[in-house]
């Protein structure tokens, strides 16, 4: 019996969302609330079989024979990310034998932190430290993109190159698809949750159908989205905070614009601005999930309390975090 044990970050979108599905490009931070994915293979597992403990999605020792996972092509269910991970490493590295594989998470779901690319970042981490540890951080991001669209057609990959790699990345959706990482000493940030959980794809969806009902007025506010990201990554390589809260807020206005802003996320982003943060915006597809805060130390003390007052909560996760790594403790 061997066993692996790793982790994956959740991921923020610093400015980009949206527009970077659209052969775009985006800036994005792995956040340090991490999902930990344990392997334990059987190599001379007479009947192998693939069984998942996966508590935050509600799998309870599902289990199917390894060939059926290997051969499947239509993804309906839970462990639908992990199966075609497996699939798709089977293609590169053929597995054989049993697999126990458990997953504990230290966010949900509903928080919008990137939970499946989470998953998918880790199981192939964990399958690569097993079969093929040199297997490189890109080629894991291409499989895991692969894997990701063979269950969901839509996405651009942003959120699991930022589980991978973690840190803070600038993440281009073209082909060649690429990953520049952010050298940052500090980034100064509060994560708000708006209570409310996200459907991602039905926001892609609709964004996209508006983008096709009015081509004239969508296709420049994607243009001006990604000229913010260009400048937005100049500033964050210099640490230039005022600028880059400047360019938060343009692009809240832009996702406003685009139909995905929320009462609960706009009251969010005035109170940050009203209490002197550098600039506030939503963070993923809108429609709910978290608010992203860039604020000095001081005035973020300021704004927990106003937080505090209007019964947010701010989530205690810390940006600009490792990307998938070997952790020690067993998942018990
Ligand atoms: O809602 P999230 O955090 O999963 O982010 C979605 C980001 C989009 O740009 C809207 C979609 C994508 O695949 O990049």
């Amino acid at each position: 019996m061997r066993r692996v044990i790793v982790s994956a970050p959740g991921k923020l979108f610093l400015l980009g969302e949206h527009a970077v599905v659209y052969d775009g490009h985006a800036l994005l931070t792995a956040v340090d609330s991490r999902l930990t994915l344990m392997i334990d293979h059987d190599p001379d597992a007479t009947t192998p079989t693939v069984t998942i403990h996966a508590p935050n999605v509600g799998l309870d020792g599902w289990s199917a024979s390894l060939p059926e996972v290997l051969t499947r092509t239509a993804y309906a269910n839970k462990s639908s990310f992990i199966e075609s991970c497996l699939k798709r490493f089977h293609e590169q590295t053929p597995l054989t034998g049993g697999f126990v594989v458990r997953t504990q998470s230290d966010f949900g779901a509903e928080l919008g932190l990137g939970s499946s690319s989470a998953v998918v970042a880790a199981t192939l981490y964990a399958l690569a430290q097993l079969f093929a540890p040199d297997t490189n951080r890109m080629t894991l991001f291409e499989m895991g993109l692969d894997a990701i669209q063979r269950v969901q057609t839509l996405g651009s990959g942003a959120d699991l190159a930022a589980a991978i790699f973690g840190g803070t990345i600038y993440y281009v959706n073209r082909k060649p698809r690429h990953v520049i990482e952010i050298p940052l000493d500090d980034l100064p940030l509060l994560i708000i949750y708006s209570e409310t959980k996200a459907g991602t794809v039905n926001l892609v969806k609709e964004v996209r159908a508006r983008y096709r009902r009015y081509p004239a007025i969508v296709e420049p506010i994607i243009h001006a989205m990604l000229n913010t990201v260009e400048q937005g990554k100049q500033a964050l390589e210099a640490e230039d905070w005022p600028t880059f809260g400047e360019l938060m807020n343009v692009q809240h206005g832009l996702l406003h614009a685009l139909g995905v802003d929320t009462a609960a996320l706009a009251e969010i982003v005035f109170t940050a601005r009203q209490h002197g943060a550098f600039g506030a915006k939503l963070s993923g597809a809108g429609g709910g999930d978290c608010a992203i805060v860039l604020a000095t130390e001081k005035q973020q003390a300021a704004l927990q309390t106003a937080f505090a007052d209007q019964h947010r909560r701010v989530l205690p996760f810390k940006p600009h975090a490792d990307g998938v790594r070997v952790e020690t403790a067993p998942i018990s």
